[in-house]
């Protein structure tokens, strides 16, 4: 094949820019942060254990979760459990499920 590329014990290939093989499952995905805010969930953290607020009010409050979204279910979990940093991809579907 004309790409780089490799195949895991799961049938998954995983191309990497530099050539390298990755294991999708291996990877080292970080989300720790509303990027649309540049407000890192350990920062919201803070200020909701200062301020308790629901996810609605972190919105109103600080704008984490009213522009793109895609930060909401983290901060449902962070709310949830405490966790800050998260090695996972969350949706809608993964709020409230824990
Ligand atoms: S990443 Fe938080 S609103 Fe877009």
């Amino acid at each position: 094949m004309g790409h780089d590329s490799s195949t895991h014990a799961e049938g998954r290939e995983v191309p990497h820019q530099d050539g390298a093989a990755r294991d999708a499952r291996r990877c080292d995905l970080v989300i720790d942060r509303c990027t649309c805010f540049d407000l890192r969930f350990s920062d919201l953290k803070k200020k909701v254990e200062e301020r308790p607020a629901t996810m609605d009010q972190i919105a109103r409050r600080y704008g984490c979760g009213s522009c793109c979204g895609i930060c909401r279910p983290y901060i449902e979990r962070m709310l949830e459990t405490g966790e800050t940093v998260f090695h996972e991809i969350l949706t809608e579907r993964d709020a409230g499920t824990r």
